[in-house]
């Protein structure tokens, strides 16, 4: 946590709730928000849920989960519940409930885990199955061996066998959250080999797990994985989530094809990925700067959700 005072969380707050100022002003404020932490820094990030960006709201609710207050929970229970916040934004709140892992949110993850909008279904699965796994492994945080302190939806696979772990990362017939489990447990070995089995994953599942394969990606900040990355943010007939994703991890790769490339989708047709390249360029110069060697208050950016 970083200290400040509540004038100063107020002014960061209102950086994040002025509409007209820049988007990646505003993700930073909310980054910075994330990291100070404590209920005025939550009460500013709860009155963003009003904005028009998906992409925006999407982090808000990211970041509530990966602030892992309770106190939140209220405010990601009505964006779950709220059927005009967009799929990619009330997936997000799901997920952010699972990550706080407070077991009395397991009624509201079963009813949504039968939302008509598989996004939301699948996220409100996984939580559910990461709750319980939490449950019967009370000594476990579900952060095995992860190193990039983040709060994973589900545990890495204890397996640390590739070959194992492919078959299940590509098995359409294995459960998501054994899926996802495998994804994590590639992402920790960190080798060339698990690298390009995950970009595998880039063509294999649902959008939400794609995305997901996307996001790891994007943690790993390999180059050996750009053209996968490449491939599916300009093919213009992936799912928008996917597609957000991927110009994200690209963005935080931030080599210089990876610049061309995000420049040339800063005016795609669909607003979500837009403003990903808008903020995924913002990653590339933050990565490349004096900024990221010396700054210690803001949040490394490639943690976006
Ligand atoms: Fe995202
Ligand atoms: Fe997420
Ligand atoms: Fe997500």
């Amino acid at each position: 946590m970083v200290r400040a005072n509540k004038r100063d969380i107020l002014n960061i707050g209102s950086v994040l709730n002025d509409s007209t100022r820049p988007l990646k002003e505003r993700f930073r404020a909310l980054f910075t928000l994330r990291n100070i932490g404590g209920a005025t820094a939550i009460d500013q990030i709860h009155a963003c849920f009003k904005d028009q960006s998906a992409l925006l709201k999407h982090e808000l609710a990211y970041c509530l989960g990966q602030m892992k207050d309770p106190a939140a929970i209220s405010i990601l229970t009505s964006v779950l519940e709220d059927l005009s916040q967009e799929p990619m934004v009330r997936h997000e709140a799901g997920e952010a409930l699972g990550a706080i892992g407070e077991p009395t949110v397991i009624p509201l993850l079963e009813k949504y885990s039968k939302d008509p909008v598989p996004e939301v279904a699948e996220t409100c699965d996984l939580a559910l199955s990461r709750l319980r796994w939490l449950e019967s492994n009370s000594n476990a945080d579900g952060s095995q061996n992860n190193p990039y302190m983040t709060i994973d939806p589900a545990p890495a696979a204890e397996i640390t066998d590739v070959r194992v772990l492919r078959k299940i990362l590509l098995d359409q017939s294995e459960t998501l959250f054994n899926r996802y489990r495998a994804m994590f447990s590639l992402r920790n070995l960190n080798t060339l080999e698990s690298i390009l089995t995950l970009v595998e994953g880039l063509k294999t599942g649902s959008a939400l797990f794609k995305h997901e394969v996307a996001f790891v990606l994007g943690q790993l900040q390999e180059e050996a994985s750009v053209p996968g990355l490449r491939a599916s943010l300009e093919n213009t007939d992936e799912n928008e989530m996917v597609r957000h994703e991927c110009a994200e991890a690209l963005g935080s790769i931030a080599t210089p094809e990876c610049y061309e490339i995000l420049n040339k989708y800063l005016n795609d047709s669909k607003r979500v990925v837009r403003e990903s390249c808008i903020i995924a360029l913002d990653m590339c110069e933050y990565e490349n700067s004096a900024e990221f060697q010396y700054a210690d208050t803001l949040a490394k950016l490639p943690c976006t959700a």
